[in-house]
């Protein structure tokens, strides 16, 4: 069965759901929510027995003789250690390829190039199948779960979101020191091996501070090391000015500090408006009722029937598919036909400083991203190919599985009907989409917010 997101929409009513979305995370963070969790798993890394470490951070009972301030020592430490990590090449097998070459910070920790997706393993030329995704905030993503209930009081628990959550494109692990391990190890990106990471941090300028940070016995073995290193990275990817400052133009209009033009703000109605674009039913726009800004998306995975990228090499299987949550990455939900086609929708902050979209990289501008949108139902032979004089729709998808496509406006059309967008309109909702981009200073000229970190490179 198709999940709907309108559908649930419309039970929860709008504001409920914002406001349902982001507390509901709260509960199940498939990346720990900022510093006050970060705090308890470095107490937790470093040996030492925080018991407890309040919600609001204020009170962290003493245990192990650490106090609150070395446990907050202690997370400093880690992420200092976890930046030098994210940026060192001599993890991967190559000794070319660091977390930073697919996550450059310069782009939302997303791609630098234009291509689909990039190339790594022990010779650098192998091709993964999915796009890099930006990794910016995922702090609020939830755990995956197969059926996302809202737990806010104003919501109808009863209602099922369908799959939801999860990181990856495919939402396959929770946590992102899991996640870690598969770049790390994967044979076409970094290729490595838990051994060859802990040699490669013994013999790293920084060993002594990673020593520093994790305790003495960090280095005993390579086990421990591996795990030292991907919760480092984690406890890095948890840093709030870098991975969610929320300093969008759009954050500073949502504050009342800036105004929008008169193509972005048409742009955002068009995006809001359920009979036009009906972007926001995913891509939350709204703050939540406690005021947390939007994440945009609300972290569901669907199917919209992204045409086949047949310049990846994958794809030249033609029985290959990558179906997503039920797999070939995911192998837990095998099997299970109405998973085929699912990704979790990406958040849209930043997403201007993509050169690459959607999970198979297969469009390079955020105008054919929309115009897909508007059209994939009225024109699908822009988008398909065409085969003696038959579209060839959906033709990433095996049609047993297109129950699963979502037929939600703007998807709820066929070919002669008017798209929800006409060429105009496209442009605007891009023009929207660039003020989601971080860095945003209202008198000064545009100027990147990870900037500063370059430098380590
Ligand atoms: C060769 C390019 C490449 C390298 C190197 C790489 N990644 Fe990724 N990263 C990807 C791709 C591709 C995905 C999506 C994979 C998927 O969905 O199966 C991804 C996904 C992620 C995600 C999940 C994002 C989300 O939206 O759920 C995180 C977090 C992440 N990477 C962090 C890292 C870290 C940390 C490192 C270094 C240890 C790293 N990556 C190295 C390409 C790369
Ligand atoms: C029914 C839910 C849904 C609706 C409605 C929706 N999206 Fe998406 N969006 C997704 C999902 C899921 C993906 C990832 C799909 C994939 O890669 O297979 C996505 C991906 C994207 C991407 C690519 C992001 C990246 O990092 O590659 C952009 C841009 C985007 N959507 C913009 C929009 C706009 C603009 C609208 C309204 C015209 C819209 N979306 C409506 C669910 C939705």
């Amino acid at each position: 069965m198709a999940f709907g997101r309108t559908g649930w929409l419309g039970v929860l009513g709008v504001s409920a759901l914002f406001a349902v979305v982001l507390t509901g995370c709260d509960a199940g963070n498939a990346q720990a929510d900022g510093a006050h969790t970060s705090a308890a798993q470095a107490a937790d890394a470093s040996g030492a027995q925080i018991r407890k470490v309040s919600a609001d951070g204020a009170a962290v009972l003493p245990a192990g003789g650490q106090t609150r301030a070395q446990v907050y020592e202690s997370v400093r430490k880690m992420t200092a250690v976890g930046k030098q990590l994210f940026f060192d090449p001599s993890l991967s097998g190559s000794g070319k390829l660091a977390c930073a070459s697919c996550h450059s910070p310069q782009h939302a920790f997303g791609p630098p190039n234009a291509l689909a997706v990039q190339l790594g393993g022990q010779d650098m030329h192998q091709q993964g199948m999915r796009a890099a995704p930006n990794i910016k905030y995922l702090q609020k993503v939830p755990s995956f779960t197969e059926h996302y209930h809202d737990s806010d009081d104003e919501g109808d628990e009863s209602v099922d979101a369908g799959p939801t959550g999860g990181l990856m494109w495919d939402g396959r692990v929770n946590h992102a020191r899991d996640q870690a391990r598969m770049p790390l190890t994967s044979s076409f990106e970094m290729g490595s091996s838990p051994q060859k990471v802990a040699s490669a941090v013994k013999a790293a300028p920084y060993a002594n501070e990673f020593r520093d940070a994790f305790g003495a016995h960090v280095f005993d073995s390579d086990d421990t090391t591996f795990k030292a290193v991907l919760e480092a990275l984690e406890v890095f990817q948890q840093t709030p000015e870098l991975f969610y400052p929320y300093t969008s133009k759009y954050d500073a209009y949502l504050a009342g500090k800036a105004q929008l033009t008169k193509a972005e703000l048409h742009g955002l109605q068009l995006f809001n408006d359920e009979t036009k674009g009906n972007c926001a039913s995913c891509h939350i726009s709204q703050r939540a009722l406690d005021g947390a800004p939007p994440a945009f998306t609300d972290f569901g995975l669907i199917a919209l029937g992204v045409p086949r990228n047949r310049s990846l090499s994958v794809n030249r299987d033609a029985h290959f598919y990558d179906l997503g949550a039920c797999g070939p990455e995911r192998t837990d939900l095998k099997g299970q036909g109405e998973y085929c086609g699912i990704f979790r929708t990406p958040t849209l902050r930043n997403v201007a400083l993509r050169k690459t979209f959607f999970h198979n990289g297969i469009y390079h501008s955020l105008d054919d991203v929309v115009r897909f949108y508007a059209q994939r139902d009225t024109n699908p032979e822009k988008f398909y190919p065409v085969v003696k004089g038959k579209v060839q729709k959906f033709d990433d998808l095996p049609k047993k599985y297109w129950a699963n496509l979502n037929t939600d406006p703007p998807f709820d059309r066929k070919p002669g009907d008017k798209p929800a967008l006409d060429e105009s309109e496209i442009k605007d909702v891009v023009a929207f989409l660039k003020t989601l981009t971080d860095g945003y200073q209202p008198e000064a000229p545009q100027q990147h917010a990870d900037a500063h970190i370059v430098s380590s490179k």
